[in-house]
This record gives C-alpha cells, sequence and structure tokens, in this order.
C-alpha cells in the first residue's frame, strides 16, 4: 500500500525501497575494491546529504584508504571573478592522491563542477566520482560520474540523506514528489 508522507507543505510518496538502495551501493563498493586496490584513495564525503550512503558504501569498502568530510561553500568574493568556492573541511593534504568524491545526487552537476575544480588545483593524482543517485537527463556536464547508485528522473527525491528543506535526511527508503 502507498504511503504518502507530508514533510511540511509537500506530499511524498514512496519511490525506491532501501533493499534497492543497498545493492545499488553494494556494487559501487564492490566495484571501488576491484578497481581502486592499490591506490590507497581518500574518500572525500560532501555533506550534508551524502552521509548515509558514505556509511554504507564505506562500510564495504574493504580496501586501504582514508575518509574526510567536506562541505562546499560559494561565496562571493571581494575582487571582480564573482562567485568563490571553497572547501571547508578539507585538512589532509591530497596532492598526489587518487581523491574519490562521495556525493548523494548529480542533479545539473554544477556542484561536481566546482568541486572537481578546486581539487584540480590540488595536484590531485586523480579524480573519481561516486554519486548514489543520477539524474541524467539534467547532467550534462563533462565530468564522468564513474559510480552511479541508481539513475533517477529529473524528480524531486527525499530521504536516505535528502531533504526538503532540511527535512527528511533520516528517512531510509528514497520518496518522491507526489502530485
Ligand atoms: P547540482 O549542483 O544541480 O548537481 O545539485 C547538487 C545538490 O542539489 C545535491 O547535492 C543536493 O543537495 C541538491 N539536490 C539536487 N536534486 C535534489 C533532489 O531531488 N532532492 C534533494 N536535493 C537535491
Amino acid at each position: 500500500m502507498e504511503q504518502i508522507i507530508t514533510i511540511k507543505d509537500k506530499k511524498f510518496k514512496p519511490f525506491i525501497e532501501d533493499s534497492v538502495i543497498a545493492k545499488a551501493v553494494d556494487s559501487i563498493a564492490q566495484k571501488i575494491n576491484s578497481e581502486l586496490s592499490h591506490e590507497f584513495p581518500v574518500f572525500l564525503v560532501v555533506l550534508n546529504g551524502s552521509f548515509m550512503f558514505a556509511s554504507d558504501l564505506l562500510k564495504k569498502v574493504s580496501i586501504p584508504c582514508e575518509i574526510s568530510f567536506i562541505k562546499v561553500a560559494s561565496y562571493h568574493g571581494t575582487t571582480s571573478t564573482g562567485s568563490v568556492t571553497e572547501l571547508i573541511g578539507l585538512t589532509e593534504n591530497i596532492a598526489n592522491r587518487t581523491v574519490v568524491i562521495v556525493e548523494d545526487i548529480v542533479d545539473t552537476g554544477v556542484t561536481l563542477e566546482k568541486l572537481v575544480s578546486v581539487l584540480k588545483g590540488k595536484n590531485v593524482k586523480q579524480i573519481k566520482v561516486a554519486s548514489a543517485l543520477l539524474k541524467p537527463e539534467s547532467y550534462k556536464k563533462d565530468i564522468a560520474v564513474d559510480y552511479v547508485g541508481i539513475e533517477i528522473k529529473n524528480e524531486f527525491v527525499i530521504g536516505y540523506g535528502l531533504d526538503y528543506d532540511g527535512l527528511g535526511r533520516n528517512l531510509k527508503d528514497i520518496y518522491v514528489l507526489a502530485e
């Protein structure tokens, strides 16, 4: 039976069950374990939305690795160059490292693009991207999303770390906006 939930002023219906998410996360972990076993990667978990995905994923990643938690902040600098992107929380020296960006969802890719451009300035060896969800109809950037859990349509979803106005992150299943 469809269980509609209300978050603030909007109604959401069940979309992707936690067991389905778990399988997708498991296959990403297997891929990472086989492809990056000699890389000693550093996982950069992009907060807040990725916390649940990162936790599930990294429990299944069995290769030696480091994990760091970051936030992407954009602000308007005092120069004429406009918006400046800053990574908050990155204390490790990531030069010459394989970096795996851990995202909750890639939608337009604007966030990912900013993140990648900042990381490229830090002389990393290579950048890989893992995202629990991807909206292919919306994503038009050139950056490869190497590890995708589940592709979804261009719809607004919550749960599994994703929020609507700060709410819904704690839901274990993913819900989609109901008409
Ligand atoms: P992008 O920069 O357009 O790729 O969007 C990135 C960010 O927007 C994600 O990290 C999410 O925080 C947020 N976002 C995009 N789509 C959704 C959604 O369907 N539900 C909740 N948050 C979303």
